[in-house]
């Protein structure tokens, strides 16, 4: 089966009918777009209730995955818009409704086609290959992207494409971008975004990790691999880094030095779940050993195994509170009985160079807090005199 080709006016009317990052971001109270989850997105819906306005009716439609009476979509898709995108695959007619059978995500001025967060992937959606579901843009990808630095740069690699939104919102600054994903539905839809944002330069190949650029070398190498220290064996391939969380990631660094230019920069997010009397340092030590250059690891937060669990658990929910208590009770056994005791999240920069070395920092935000009003019961207290 053929991938859909992805319309060349979807982005335009998109933009035109205000499904923009900012307006998303306006109208729902958020930042990212996995602010909206499971948990919230009653309330969200709720914050949207009798808007009509073509953002808020695509925001229902695209982002918040609910079905929406065709007459609103028509009123900013026009019915021949409906017609081709129901053709298309994107969009499912249903009893005078129609219901999106992938999402969008707005990030940066593009558009992300993804799997669906909260309805479950549509396996014939856009006619993409049999795989697992295709990562929509989170965080972690957005974390990612924003700590990337490349002035300058010709030949980059992101490994472990996903939606294509690493490899899409650099191919701007930069000559050409190969993207890779070993999960032939993921590369699908990264190339439909790259046509769906009319992006020429970035080349979609499927494989694992360097398989697709045997001998091959590049200015930056960017990774956001699955890094999840997860139960599951047989999770989705987005997601499970192994019982440490850099099952993946060890063997991206094991890479870069066949595959980095002199110079060149490499930008990873992973997690990693650590155990009694082991530290950041000695691990990322461990993973550049034989890295010709020097690397940078941030780590940006760290929370327990009861805090991952908590966070993890949440796509149980949808099964109810029950369901939902047994998975949280699952993940924390998991963890426990690897002894792990703390989970960082860790941003890595590094750079093929003569100076060797491995910093560690730590990066998490300190917050000072100021009260700048006083607090209600010194306010009762001097009420009362
Ligand atoms: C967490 S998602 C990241 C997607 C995207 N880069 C982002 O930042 O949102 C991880 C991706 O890695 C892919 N992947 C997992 N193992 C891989 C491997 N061995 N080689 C290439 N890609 C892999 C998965 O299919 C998934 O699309």
């Amino acid at each position: 089966m053929t991938p859909a080709a992805a319309p060349l006016d979807l982005s335009a009317t998109l933009r035109a009918a205000g499904y923009t990052e900012p307006e998303l971001h306006r109208l729902l109270g958020i930042t990212v777009p996995d602010d909206v989850g499971l948990l919230n997105q009653a309330p969200a819906l709720e914050r949207l209730a009798r808007d009509y306005s073509a953002a808020a009716t695509l925001i229902r439609l695209f982002f918040l995955e609910t079905a929406e009476p065709e007459q609103h979509v028509a009123r900013v898709l026009a019915r021949r818009g409906c017609a081709d995108l129901v053709a298309l695959g994107m969009l499912r007619r249903r009893s005078g409704k129609l219901q999106a059978r992938v999402r969008i995500d707005a990030v940066g001025g593009q558009y992300f086609v993804a799997d669906r967060r909260f309805q479950g992937a549509d396996r014939a959606a856009l006619r993409l290959p049999n795989g697992d579901a295709v990562y929509p843009a989170s965080s972690d990808s957005l974390m990612l992207r924003d700590a990337v630095v490349v002035p300058g740069a010709r030949h980059l690699l992101d490994l472990c494409t996903g939606s294509g939104i690493q490899a899409l919102q650099l191919a701007g600054s930069t000559e050409r971008v190969v993207a890779v994903d070993v999960n032939p539905r993921a590369a699908a839809a990264a190339d439909f975004n790259a046509r769906l944002n009319g992006v020429e330069n970035v080349d979609v190949r499927v494989g694992d990790l360097y398989a697709p650029v045997r001998g091959e070398r590049f200015d930056v190498i960017i990774a956001n691999p699955p890094f999840v220290a997860s139960p599951y064996a047989n999770a989705p391939s987005y997601h499970s880094g192994g019982p440490r969380g850099d099952r993946i990631l060890r063997r991206i660094i094991a890479g870069l030095g066949r595959h980095l230019r002199e110079g060149g920069r490499a930008f990873a997010i992973t997690h990693l779940a650590l155990r009694g009397g082991e530290d950041v340092q000695s691990v990322a030590s461990k993973w550049f050993r034989d890295f010709p250059g020097r690397a940078l690891v941030l780590v940006v937060e760290t929370g327990t195994p009861v805090d991952l669990a908590a966070a993890q658990a949440l796509f149980a929910l949808g099964r109810g509170l029950e369901a939902y208590a047994a998975e949280v009770r699952r993940w924390v056994e998991y963890l426990r009985r690897r002894r792990i005791e703390r989970v960082s999240v860790l941003l890595i920069a590094a750079e093929r160079g003569v100076q060797r070395s491995v910093e560690v920092v730590d990066a998490q935000p300190r917050v000072l807090p100021i009260p700048l009003a006083p607090a209600p019961v010194e306010r009762i207290k001097k009420w009362l005199g």
